[in-house]
């Protein structure tokens, strides 16, 4: 399926993820078909995401026009055979059960056109695995969005062992052309941004666990500190800002107390014993051009005053 092809979508699963999904789809004007456990359960999905709709409009969270435009490009459907046998790109975002997930995707590949293309959104399930249930998995990968769908930039996308590159190819497109930022990334459990989350997500836990700080206290320090920084930049491009020799430093003191699983890791020594401590020496695992240091560092700073400045408009989150 080319992407110019695509005229129709589907979303299988109207919940969070998938109704967030349905509305961006439907705002760069695709029709979407939504399909739940049953008719009703769809159609209570079309009427919240409409109304939804209407609300971000008028906080203007979305464009001028947005609430029509979502209104009349999604129509709920009886079930999942409905929803996705017209079809030309199908969203499966079922809650992340194994099982479940099987079932839906042999109804959804057994029903659907024999060309369209279908995503799964799940958020840690090799698309492999997912895969030998897939009539077809040539046509079936991973497009996994970032919650709230309709405002975070991110969508991985993942290739099984059999999904065609045209099938990723295709996918990409359709994810650029509805505002999103894809990223191609290998089918492993959880991908990247999950591993990431999770990862600290756990020691964030540990931490309160061994009682160093509250849960709270936790969510002040990261959102105020390196949180902060994250929202602007990856942690390479933070690394080599910072200097890879401190993080080595750093390393050595968490790994002597913590033990391996804080032991600087080895593509991180080898750079520093090359000489490449990131953009004080010119180079780090990223390779920012030496000449324009200046000009990035007054970047980084312009976007953290004006980051700041956003959160003081802001104010404090609700109930945090
Ligand atoms: N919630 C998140 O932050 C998030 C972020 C990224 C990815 N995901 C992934 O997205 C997927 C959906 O998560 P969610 O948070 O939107 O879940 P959710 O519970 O909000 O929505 C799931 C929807 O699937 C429907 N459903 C359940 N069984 C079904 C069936 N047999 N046939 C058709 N529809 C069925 C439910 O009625 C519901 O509308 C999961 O794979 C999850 O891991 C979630």
């Amino acid at each position: 399926m080319n992407f110019a092809e695509i005229t129709t979508t589907a979303v299988v699963g109207s919940g969070y993820m998938g109704g967030g999904i349905a509305q961006v789809l439907a705002l760069a004007g695709y029709p979407v078909v939504l399909g739940d456990v049953d008719a009703a359960t769809a159609e209570a999905a079309r009427a919240r995401l409409v109304d939804q709709a209407a609300s971000f409009e008028a906080q203007g969270l979305m464009p001028a026009g947005a609430g029509n435009t979502i209104a009349g490009n999604l129509r709920a459907a009886p079930g999942i055979e409905e929803a996705v046998q017209s079809a030309d790109y199908i969203v499966e975002a079922v809650p992340e059960q194994r099982n479940l997930k099987f079932d839906v995707l042999t109804r959804i590949s057994f029903r659907a056109p024999a060309t369209a293309i279908i995503g799964s959104n799940t958020s840690a399930i090799p698309i492999s695995e997912l895969a030998t249930v897939v009539d077809r998995p040539e046509r079936f990968l991973g497009v996994h969005w970032m919650n709230p769908a309709p405002f975070v930039p991110c969508v991985e996308l993942i290739a099984g062992a059999a999904t065609a590159p045209e099938t990723v190819d295709t996918a990409e497109q359709l994810i650029l052309r509805v505002g999103k930022a894809p990223a191609r990334v290998a089918d492993t459990p959880g991908f990247v941004a999950n591993r990431l989350q999770f990862a600290l997500y756990k020691e964030a836990v540990r931490i309160m666990e061994e009682g160093t700080a509250t849960a709270s206290q936790i969510d002040d320090v990261v959102s105020n500190s390196f949180g902060f920084r994250l929202a602007l930049f990856g942690p390479f491009a933070i690394g080599d800002m910072a200097g890879l020799d401190v993080y080595q430093g750093a390393y050595d003191t968490l790994g002597q107390a913590y033990g391996e699983r804080f032991d600087a890791p080895a593509a991180l020594r080898d750079t520093v014993a090359a000489g490449n401590l990131g953009l004080k020496s010119g180079r780090g695992f990223l390779d920012i051009d030496p000449g324009r240091r200046e000009e990035l560092l007054a970047y980084r700073d312009h976007a953290y005053a004006r980051l700041s400045a956003l959160r003081a408009e802001l104010g404090k989150a609700p109930g945090l």
